[in-house]
Order: structure tokens, then C-alpha cells, then sequence
């Protein structure tokens, strides 16, 4: 039996969803527990794309079971149409998807109050560039003691006992940011709507914490699935700019409810060079050609908001920050294929600021975003062979530039990826040995 943990190693959209699926092969259950329709994963198989925003990765194989941790914040809507739409795929057919019920529920004021914030911010030149679904106030109202969780749908009573309140706090925060205050009668709609969603979800749920401690004391193997990546972590991440919940591996314990004793290890996944979505400092930056060439090859546009995505070269004192935040044992490479064809890649080795050279970014945002970046440059390679299965059918230089990241990460690779799909996969380590 082994439990595997498997983040995000920058700032989101690394490529989890791919690596996930291929390692559930290997797991009997895949745990997702942070955040929550902000995240987007997309998974090509046989050809064919599949994008979930709340659902695990792990999905695409039947029988494996998917959970949905009590840290996460459940857009009831976007759930039931991901469920819908696996299950017009034939998957999730039978008893695999189990629903936190200590998990918090995101409904319509929460988005409400984030596009709001962000367009009043945005005014300001402050905008943090979220994703617009409610994430923020829906953690706000957890840690205020004030959230909605999965199982108040069940209880109409309580459930408009909640949403009252909240709304009598929330409603002259609406009329100030000059939005539209909602009726009583639109309120009753979104209770109503809620509790009818609450039914449909409703034998999807259970206790996921203890769920998965008896599935990992039963002795299977078990994978944690984080979403966004260790530089959007709350605490620790490049703060303000972050999401609101825990994304290091740290996160998934606290949020499925397991104790840190039961990981095994920590996998984290890196893309072959770096991309961020929203505002926030990113010294890596390409904002000319080369930054548009990647976007282009590398379809880096949002798979939840469609937002194009800034791209710049693989940023190492960044990636040593996500490597000892989750104590990442291994990483996964992605995406090697989307820089092929460039005569030179670079890769920042280390940042200077005021006179010194640091290995780690600095806490402040602001000296992250004067530190200038220490390049080191490498030959680049042509196009890959789709079908490379082990690291000596890369072209010397590719493999060259893989090794040296493993050194100055000081991790070694278990996967590196070479195209969406699940065979264009060159595999190293298996993280469940
Ligand atoms: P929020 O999570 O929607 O509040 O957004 C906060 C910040 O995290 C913004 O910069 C978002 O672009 C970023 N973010 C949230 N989820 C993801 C993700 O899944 N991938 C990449 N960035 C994300």
C-alpha cells in the first residue's frame, strides 16, 4: 500500500490532470481536496478531451473511486453538469464519486462578491486576476464560521438560516460596490435552487475522511490530488496574489481529513518552462516573441476561463520553493515537446536582488518583482518522437536540459511528458514502488 500526493510545483496548470490519470492506473482511489471550480484540468484520451474542474482526474478509469475532500468548495452546478457530462461517457456509473460532506458549497452571492472585488480592485490597478468562481468568499465564509457545507442542503431550515445571514452582512457590501442588491424573492431562488441540487447530489454523499483512512488501512494504494500549485498556496505562496486555500502537499491531509503519518510520498509536476494565470509577480516573463511562440505551441490558454496565460522560461528559485514547501520526493515533467524547435532555451537559475544572488524567491511581491533573473542557456532540440518510452530516445540536447533541471531542483524525475496523450509519456520511477 502506498498514498501519494501529487502537486502542483508552480503556479498552476502544470499538467496535473494528465499525470494524475496515468497514475491512478496504479491507485483504487483518487482524492481531490483543495479548492474548487477554479481549477481545470484537461485529459486527452484516445484523442478525445476531457475537462473537469471538480471531478478528480483519476475519472477516466472506471471502477477507481474519485473523492471530493471536505477543504474543498463545491459549486453544486458545475458539479452535477461535470457529473452529467462523465456520465454520458460512461464513466462514474457505478458507486465511485463520493462527496465530502464537511465540504463548503459555493452559491451565487460568493461569485457575485468576487467580480465584484475584482472589477473594484481592478479600478485601482489591484486586481488579483481570480477566476471569478467564488473561490475567495466562499473560504472567507468557512473561516468566518459562516459557510454553507454540503450536508446544510439537507436542511432547508438551516440552509435559509445561513444564506440569510450572510446576506444581511453581505447586502450593503453589494449596494456599495454599486452592484445589484438581489430581491427577497431571488434569494428564495437560490435556496431553492440549492436544496434541489443538494437532492441530486445527495447519494454521492458520505464521511470522505473516514472513507479514505479505511481505504488506505484496507491497503490500497491511494492518490491525493492537489489542484493549483505551491506558489498559489495561501500562506506561502507569492501572498496577495495566491488563491485561498492550501495548495503544498501539507494541504491534503488537513483538508481529507488523514493524519501526515499515512504519505508516502510527494510527486511534484513541473512544465518545461513556467506560465501563470492572473495578476502577480512572474520575473520570468517572456512578453515578446518567444513568450507568444509557447503560448502558441503550448495551447496556454485557461481550461476554466480561457484567459490566455503568461509564459516565460522554467524559473528554478521558484521551483525549489515548491519542491521544499511539499517536500516533493520526485517530480514529473511536462510538456518537454512545446519548447521544440527553438534554437536556445533558458532557464533562470537564480534571481539578484540588490547586489545578491538568492536560490529562493524573496517573501515580498514587490521584491519578487524587481529581482532580475540569472539565466543559464542550453541548445534546443527538434521536434520529439511522440512516442519516446525511455529518456535515451530524446535527442541529447532535451535530455541534457531534463538532467540539469533535476540537478539544480536537486530532485530526481519520475515522469517527463512529451504530448497529451497518455502514451506520449516517458516513465521513470512508478511513485506507488
Ligand atoms: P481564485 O482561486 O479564483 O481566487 O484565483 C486566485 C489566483 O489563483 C488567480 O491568479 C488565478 O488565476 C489563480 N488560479 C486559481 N486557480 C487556478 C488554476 O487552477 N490554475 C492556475 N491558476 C489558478
Amino acid at each position: 500500500m502506498s498514498v501519494v500526493i501529487v502537486v502542483g510545483a508552480q503556479w498552476g496548470d502544470e499538467g496535473k490532470g494528465k499525470v494524475v490519470d496515468l497514475f491512478t492506473e496504479r491507485a483504487h482511489t483518487v482524492v481531490r481536496y483543495g479548492g474548487g471550480a477554479n481549477a481545470g484540468h484537461t485529459l486527452v484520451i484516445d484523442g478525445k478531451k476531457l475537462v473537469t474542474h471538480l471531478v478528480p482526474s483519476g475519472v477516466c478509469h472506471p471502477g477507481k473511486g474519485c473523492v471530493l475532500g471536505d477543504g474543498m468548495v463545491i459549486d453544486p452546478y458545475t458539479l452535477l453538469e461535470e457529473i452529467a457530462e462523465c456520465q454520458g461517457r460512461g464513466l462514474l456509473a457505478g458507486k465511485e464519486l463520493l462527496i465530502g460532506l464537511g465540504a463548503h458549497v459555493i452559491l451565487p452571492y460568493h461569485k457575485l462578491l468576487d467580480g465584484m472585488r475584482e472589477d473594484r480592485s481592478a479600478k485601482r490597478g489591484k486586481a488579483i486576476g481570480t477566476t471569478r468562481r467564488g473561490i475567495g468568499p466562499a473560504y472567507e465564509a468557512k473561516a468566518g464560521r459562516r459557510g454553507v457545507r454540503i450536508r446544510d442542503l439537507f436542511k432547508p431550515a438551516r440552509l435559509k438560516d445561513i444564506v440569510d445571514a450572510n446576506l444581511d452582512e453581505m447586502m450593503p457590501v453589494i449596494a456599495h460596490f454599486g452592484g445589484t442588491v438581489p430581491t427577497a424573492g431571488e434569494i428564495d431562488g437560490w435556496i431553492a435552487d440549492a436544496i434541489r441540487a443538494g437532492e441530486q447530489l445527495r447519494p454521492y454523499t458520505g464521511d470522505a475522511g473516514r472513507h479514505v483512512a479505511q481505504v488506505i488501512r484496507d491497503g490500497h494504494h491511494v492518490l491525493f490530488e492537489g489542484a493549483q500549485g505551491c506558489l498559489l498556496d495561501l500562506d506561502h505562496g507569492t501572498y496577495p496574489y495566491v488563491t485561498s486555500s492550501s495548495t503544498i502537499a501539507a494541504g491534503a491531509c488537513q483538508s481529507a481529513g488523514i493524519g501526515p503519518t499515512h504519505i508516502d510520498t510527494v510527486v511534484g509536476i513541473t512544465k518545461a518552462y513556467a506560465t501563470r494565470v492572473g495578476e502577480g509577480p512572474f520575473p520570468t516573463e517572456l512578453l515578446g516573441e518567444v513568450g507568444d511562440k509557447i503560448r502558441i505551441a503550448g495551447g496556454e490558454f485557461g481550461s476554466t476561463t480561457g484567459r490566455p496565460r503568461r509564459c516565460g522560461w522554467l524559473d528554478l528559485p521558484a521551483l525549489r520553493m515548491g519542491v521544499r514547501l511539499s517536500g516533493m520526493q520526485s517530480l514529473a515533467l511536462t510538456k518537454l515537446d512545446v519548447l521544440a524547435g527553438m534554437s536556445e532555451v533558458s532557464v533562470c537559475v537564480a534571481y539578484k536582488l540588490d547586489g545578491r544572488e538568492l536560490d529562493e524567491p524573496p517573501i515580498d511581491p514587490d521584491d519578487i518583482a524587481r529581482a532580475e533573473p540569472v539565466y543559464a542557456s542550453f541548445p534546443g532540440w527538434d521536434k520529439l518522437p511522440a512516442h519516446a518510452h525511455d529518456i535515451t530516445d530524446l535527442p541529447p540536447t532535451a535530455r541534457s536540459y531534463v538532467d540539469t533541471i533535476s540537478k539544480m531542483a536537486g530532485v530526481p524525475f519520475c515522469l517527463v511528458s512529451v504530448g497529451p496523450d497518455r502514451t506520449e509519456t516517458i516513465r521513470l520511477t512508478d511513485p506507488f514502488a
